[in-house]
């Protein structure tokens, strides 16, 4: 038998606690430090930096390595392989679909593509120059108020439906989101296409035009939804996992990931990788750029991941599918493109990057594959949110199925006032 290991914690007064080590089935093993109440004591990590707030059996990412495993299998085959809604079995179910069960979930997927007619009035309580992410934000989070023959999250089969309405509904709605802010009528799914190529349907065709998906676009489309559908804990993810701690419908708590996933230092990266590039405007001024980054007065957009210290392998996927795409497009010589190779170039040889392992995140490349593929600005992160809520309502399922599941409830360290006595706003 496998000897236990612990961990043995001394505090300064003598006392000591023997704490488990757990081990992982692949990365580092941890301490469990749940017994550390015991002590009076609780740890401090601001940014979960050294904290595993979950076990689960979905994604893995060893970020020095520069590796990420959906369900284990590694991110480059199922980019190359797999289509979407195959890596949506995938992360949902654990394993890939055989044919039978992908063409099963494929009907039902095409079962739930439409909205209810009267979410569709929602959009017009919006300014049309909201923030598409707004508008997800506040439209995603009112399916809860649709579906409340299927809201125990405690039914599995419950959960499942509200699974299958999410991955279904939320291209109709991101769709639905971009029209609205165009000023174009929204277009209805239409079932006989394939996922990716619906999106594009209802995302560029109008009544009055047809749109003739080119399968060198849908692909590339199709790959970045792979290349974003899950991450492990992320700030998204972990929001998802903490709204839905409580018991709170998925829908909002799905809500509550794409709200997380909107700041700059999380899905908006590829948004802010093409505001930094315009504000460069040219090659010739990326040198100077380049020495206000490493004088601290701006970050490079798209550089850098707190968990890959290596190559970030989707970044490796998209940078190759960015060169299919300008090519197809006859774009090689977008200075867009050209300003980000300056940039690649510069910062994978100087020793700022070096020192600090900073190399391109998977958004420093899709947001030029995006604005390749006339998606605007402003839509990059709706994208992320379409291809991330695969990844959120996985990772909300296992949770909820856990039987470790408690409400997430983070300690604190106190640096307030002590206790004090009120004081008569005269006496002030
Ligand atoms: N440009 C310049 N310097 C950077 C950058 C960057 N993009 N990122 C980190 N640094 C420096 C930082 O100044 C610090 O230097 P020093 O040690 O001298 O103080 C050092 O590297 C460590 O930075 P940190 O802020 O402690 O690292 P973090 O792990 O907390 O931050 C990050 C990770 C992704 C927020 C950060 O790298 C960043 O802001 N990158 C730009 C935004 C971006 O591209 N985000 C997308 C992430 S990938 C998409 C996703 O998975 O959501």
């Amino acid at each position: 038998m496998e000897k236990k290991r612990v961990a043995t914690l001394t505090l300064d007064d003598g006392r000591s606690i023997e704490l488990p080590i757990i081990k992982g089935e692949l990365g580092p093993d941890v301490i469990d430090i749940r017994d550390l109440g015991k002590l009076g004591m609780f740890s401090y990590d601001p940014g979960f930096l050294s904290t595993a707030s979950c076990s689960s059996a979905i994604t893995f990412i060893d970020g020095d390595a520069g590796l990420l495993y959906y369900r284990g299998y590694p991110i480059e085959q199922l980019a190359e392989e797999a289509d979407f809604l195959e890596v949506c079995q995938l992360l949902l179910n654990g394993e890939l679909p055989n044919a039978e069960q992908k063409s099963g979930f494929e009907a039902t997927i095409k079962q739930h593509t439409m909205v209810h007619d009267q979410l569709a009035r929602f959009f017009s309580g919006f300014r049309r120059d909201a923030h598409p992410m707004a508008v997800m934000v506040g439209v995603v989070g009112a399916l809860s108020a649709f579906y409340h023959d299927s809201l125990d999250i405690n039914n599995p089969e419950h959960r499942a439906i509200s699974a299958h309405r999410l991955i279904a509904k939320v291209p109709t709605i991101a769709a639905m989101a971009y029209k609205y802010n165009i000023g174009e009528p929204f277009m209805y799914p239409k079932n006989k296409l394939g996922y990716v190529e619906n999106f594009m349907h209802m995302m560029f065709g109008t009544p009055c035009e047809e749109y003739v998906p080119n399968p060198v676009l849908v692909r590339a489309l199709e790959r970045i939804f792979i290349l974003h559908a899950d991450h492990e804990q992320n700030a998204s993810t972990s929001t998802v996992r903490l709204a839905g701690s409580s018991g709170a419908n998925p829908f909002a708590c799905v809500s509550s990931g794409i709200a997380a996933l909107w700041g700059p230092a999380h899905g908006g990266a590829n948004e802010a990788v093409l505001k930094m590039l315009a504000e460069i405007g040219d090659v010739a001024h990326v040198a100077d750029f380049m020495k206000g980054v490493k004088e601290k007065k701006y970050r490079l957009m798209g550089f850098g991941h707190r968990v890959y210290k290596n190559m970030d392998p989707r970044a490796s996927v998209m940078r190759r599918t960015c060169y299919e795409v300008l090519e197809e497009l006859n774009l090689s010589d977008d200075p867009m493109f050209k300003m980000a190779i300056e940039l690649e170039k510069i910062a994978l040889s100087d020793q700022y990057f070096i020192d600090r392992k900073l190399y391109p995140n998977v958004d420093f490349y899709s947001g030029i594959v995006l604005r390749a593929l006339g998606i605007p600005t402003n839509m990059f992160t709706v994208i992320f949110a379409l291809a991330r809520t695969i990844g959120w309502i996985s990772q909300w399922s296992e949770m909820i199925a856990d039987a470790e599941r408690r409400i997430g409830r983070p300690r604190q360290l106190y640096q307030g006032a002590t206790k004090r006595d009120f004081v008569p706003i005269e006496q002030r």
